[in-house]
């Protein structure tokens, strides 16, 4: 199977792997056929690549990091949560709802998952809708976060409050007016300076809340924070910033610029992280950004690349030993001629080839 933007996929064409709708229960199962309708929905939920069986890569295997079990729990609880938390105008009454023995649960179920996947690299390859971005993106950043703890081997019960943490870093958007929420523009400075008050706001939710550590609530108070102190609400700087608040600083703006907006689409992994690399030692912590690229899948299985050879093929494995030279089975010639006997490159044996393009090129 292979990863292609949604633009090129054609009716007829089947699906590689599932697709979950927005209670995370699987839609549409591997190997159904894509219809115009179909792709005309998936591309109104926001869903900007899907993996499509073709022979040729057949023999990819993508891990899926969650059971499907664990994400079905874990969207109906967020979506339960944030919701109730978003229609009660009353935030006092919102406090005593008692969030922290339900997402505390959530975060053992997703630290079993994922701790059986530690040593893998990075691919946040699942499908799937969202009838909010607030919801999705909580769950990824909390996977990052927690593959991230679990590389850096935290005790049982420092990962579950890092990965709460993580979880509910934005809870505090429930908070604010819904025409900032869901603007599908750029906010104007009032409205960011309002939007940025989803810190504090976050904060107080969590802070007094039984079963939720001061420590995860800080997350949500200072995940915006920066080390050059060019961060908000306080303009803290360094160590002042919690570790965790640092590391989810990281892995949100990633998860941001990897995901489909309103507004642009989703970068590719290796754009986001370049973009990263531009704050480090400035907005982020040197050694986190480099800890996270070592963990991440920059050019993903799957994935379409060109080579400054000419030669066009798709990512068919990873190198953990140097990530960012995957092996590439070779589809096209220079002259964009379809290969009868595909052959492979390692690109971690072959030193002086690049990758010049990824991902938009024609199908092969
Ligand atoms: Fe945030």
């Amino acid at each position: 199977m292979r990863l292609l933007p949604i633009s090129l996929c054609q009716p007829g064409m089947r699906l590689g792997k599932k697709i979950y709708n927005e209670e995370g229960l699987v839609l549409l199962g591997e190997h159904v056929e894509l219809t115009e309708a179909l792709l005309r929905r998936l591309t109104q939920h926001g869903i900007c690549f899907l993996y499509i069986d073709d022979p040729r890569t057949d023999d990819i295997v993508v891990r899926e990091l969650l059971r499907d079990e664990t994400r079905a729990v874990a969207m109906q609880t967020i979506r339960t949560h944030f919701r109730r938390l978003m229609e009660d105008s009353n935030r006092k009454k919102a406090v005593n709802q008692q969030i922290g023995k339900a997402f505390r649960e959530v975060v053992g179920l997703l630290i079993d998952d994922l701790s059986r996947h530690s040593d893998a690299m990075i691919m946040l390859t699942s499908m799937q809708l969202a009838d909010h971005y607030l919801y999705q993106h909580s769950l990824n950043v909390c996977i990052y976060a927690t593959i991230m703890g679990l590389t850096q081997k935290l005790s049982r019960e420092d990962l579950t409050v890092f990965s709460l943490g993580a979880l509910l870093h934005d809870i505090g958007k429930t908070q604010l007016p819904p025409a900032i929420l869901t603007k599908p523009g750029k906010l104007t400075d009032d409205e960011f300076e309002a939007m940025k008050q989803h810190t504090v706001y976050g904060y107080r939710l969590l802070k007094d809340e039984p079963n939720i550590s001061l420590l995860s609530a800080h997350c949500a108070f200072q995940h915006h924070e920066r080390i050059n102190g060019s961060g908000y609400p306080r303009g803290i700087a360094g160590e002042q910033i919690t570790e965790y608040a640092r590391w989810i600083g990281v892995v949100d703006s990633y998860d941001a610029m990897t995901t489909h907006r309103v507004y642009r689409d989703a970068m590719l992994p290796h754009q986001a992280m370049e973009i990263l690399y531009t704050g480090a030692g400035t907005l982020y912590d040197k050694e986190k950004i480099e800890k996270f690229r070592d963990k991440i899948a920059i050019y993903p299985l799957g994935v379409s690349v060109t080579l400054s050879t000419g030669e066009a093929g798709v990512v068919i494995d990873l190198n953990a030993a140097m990530p960012q030279r995957p092996i590439v089975r070779i589809l096209q010639d220079p002259d964009g001629h379809e290969l009868e006997e595909p052959y492979e490159i390692d690109l971690s044996k072959k030193l002086s080839v690049m990758i010049a393009a990824v991902g938009l090129h024609t199908p092969l």
